[in-house]
């Protein structure tokens, strides 16, 4: 059976260079396919909202929505880690709140880990969490639930000045008890930096070849999420196509009458359809 992995493996992964590989899950079967891949580890995302919800964003996903899919997804998947992603209103206001919050993914949910999106302003908030005892994954680059104050979903860290202010985020993570760290839609240059200056896990989401791992959303590299698609993703399957053809080829056999065939059907027992028929007769 598979061993699940603890924030130690992670740190020794990290040492010995070994890649470790994440994926985003919102379902049962989507965990439970990615633990039958041997994935190290599966995010909860509050990219929900625009997988599964049909959100333009991520600002309307609520805590009960990502506590019921991380649910969801430890069933699936119960020797993975699992990281619950906190929403957006459910640790900004206040350090009470990140701790109450973390606390229910834990208890609701059974995630190993949470994750939050923020530099030094959220530092408070990891401080808190992990002195409650919890782990806390770091986010930062491109934090799509602040995508109003970076003007747009773009890449972050373009510039030595924006860089800068990257590394003095990811330093603060770290000081603040992070144990992994996440850096989204940030150069290739700007990520190594921070790999190589931390000595938590740091991983990439689109920041390039040089972090500790890697993290992908399922339903961009399964090619179901169809609205947009950032230069870093990469399409590993086509299933929103396998999807689309399955509904017409099932559609276009009920029309025709060639679905349900027999071998579909349930047999009464012997000699049973007679007598049912007989009985319905209409008498005269
Ligand atoms: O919600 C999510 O899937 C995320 C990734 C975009 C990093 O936070």
């Amino acid at each position: 059976m598979k061993k699940k992995l603890t924030r130690f493996d992670f740190q020794k992964k990290k040492q010995k260079q070994e890649k470790i590989t994440w994926v985003t899950a919102y379902d049962y079967p989507t965990a439970m396919f990615a633990e039958k891949a041997g994935m190290d580890m599966l995010l909860v995302g509050d990219s929900l909202g625009m997988c599964i919800y049909g959100y333009d964003g991520t600002i309307p996903v609520t805590m009960e929505q990502c506590i019921g899919h991380s649910d969801a997804v430890r069933r699936g998947a119960p020797h993975t880690f699992v990281v619950g992603d906190m929403p957006f209103l459910s640790y900004q206001v206040s350090v009470a709140d990140a701790v109450q919050n973390a606390g229910r993914f834990y208890k609701e949910a059974g995630v190993d880990a949470v994750k939050l999106e923020g530099g030094r302003r959220v530092c408070p908030q990891i401080q808190a969490i992990s002195d409650g005892g919890m782990l806390v994954i770091g986010h930062i680059g491109l934090t799509p639930q602040s995508s109003g104050q970076l003007g747009g979903f773009k890449a972050q860290g373009l510039t030595c000045e924006s860089a800068a202010a990257l590394i003095e985020d990811a330093r603060a993570i770290q000081e603040a008890g992070a144990f992994a760290l996440l850096v989204e839609a940030v150069p290739p240059e700007v990520c190594k930096v921070i790999t190589d200056m931390l000595s938590i896990p740091v991983y990439s989401i689109g920041a390039g070849i040089h972090a500790d791992g890697q993290l992908m959303i399922c339903h961009d590299l399964l090619g179901i999420f169809q609205a947009f698609t950032p230069k870093f993703v990469k399409r590993y399957a086509d299933i929103g196509r396998h999807m689309e053809s399955a509904f017409t080829s099932y559609a276009t056999e009920v029309r025709e009458g060639r679905f349900p065939t027999s071998e579909h059907s349930y047999r009464m027992l012997e000699g049973e359809a007679e007598k049912l028929l007989k009985a319905v007769e209409p008498s005269e």
